[in-house]
């Protein structure tokens, strides 16, 4: 982009008249056109253990050996970096979403095909990150897993840990999911494959012209 991607950044951030944006020599436009995709991020949300994860990193690899420009950010992960500092209070997933929400706008800014893979449980937060972006740049992916799968597989031992009182503010337990009512993609990981998961992800794309 030649101009500043941010709508409204001083009345939002209240931050000083002397930040002033540094025009880019390569533009948007001229990325997403050295690409043979759209750009976008689907935003992956549903319970902790509910497939996001693996269902982001299928699509990523098929979508990457498809030849397209592609990157997973991933909740655990980037709790180990870029969001270390946060806990799982209310306050602090808000934060952690709002950051996330302006990494993946600028990898759609750098023309990626981006997952994004986090629990994300506050419904305003999830809307605050479509406005961000521009129409058809964020695709809502529910990852619609029943908490008692998610437990029975608990793939990290944390829901074990729940249940002996190890763990506080837990997703779904003591903790609030507001799930998606109108997501773009509705994935049944208890009905389907990991394959057919991921594959009903690639079709959608195709059907709305992100590739072909
Ligand atoms: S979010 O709520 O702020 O979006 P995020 O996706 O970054 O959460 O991190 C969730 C991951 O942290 C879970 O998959 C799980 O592995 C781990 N985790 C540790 N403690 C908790 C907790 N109290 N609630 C949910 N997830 C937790």
């Amino acid at each position: 982009m030649t101009q500043s991607p941010y709508k409204t950044v001083d009345s939002e951030t209240e931050k000083s008249s002397d930040v002033v944006w540094h025009q880019a020599s390569v533009s948007h436009e001229d990325r997403v056109k050295s690409n043979k995709h759209r750009p976008a991020v689907l935003w992956f949300t549903g319970l902790s253990g509910s497939g996001k994860s693996t269902i982001a990193n299928a699509v990523d690899k098929m979508l990457h050996d498809g030849g397209c420009k592609t990157y997973v950010l991933d909740g655990d992960n980037i709790r180990h970096g870029l969001n270390g500092d946060l806990t799982f209070s209310d306050a602090d997933r808000i934060e952690n979403i709002r950051r996330i929400g302006e990494v993946a706008k600028l990898f759609v800014d750098a023309g990626l095909l981006v997952c994004s893979a986090f629990i994300s449980p506050f419904k305003s937060d999830r809307e605050m990150i479509a406005k961000k972006l521009n129409q058809g740049e964020f695709i809502e992916v529910f990852i619609d897993t029943p908490l008692g799968i998610c437990a029975q597989r608990d793939p990290k031992g944390l829901y074990a840990k729940v249940k002996t009182g190890e763990i506080k503010n837990f997703t779904g337990i003591d903790s609030t999911y507001e799930a998606p009512q109108n997501a773009d993609i509705v994935i049944k990981t208890a009905e389907c494959s990991v394959e057919d998961c991921a594959l009903q992800i690639i079709n959608y794309l195709k059907q709305n012209g992100y590739f072909q």
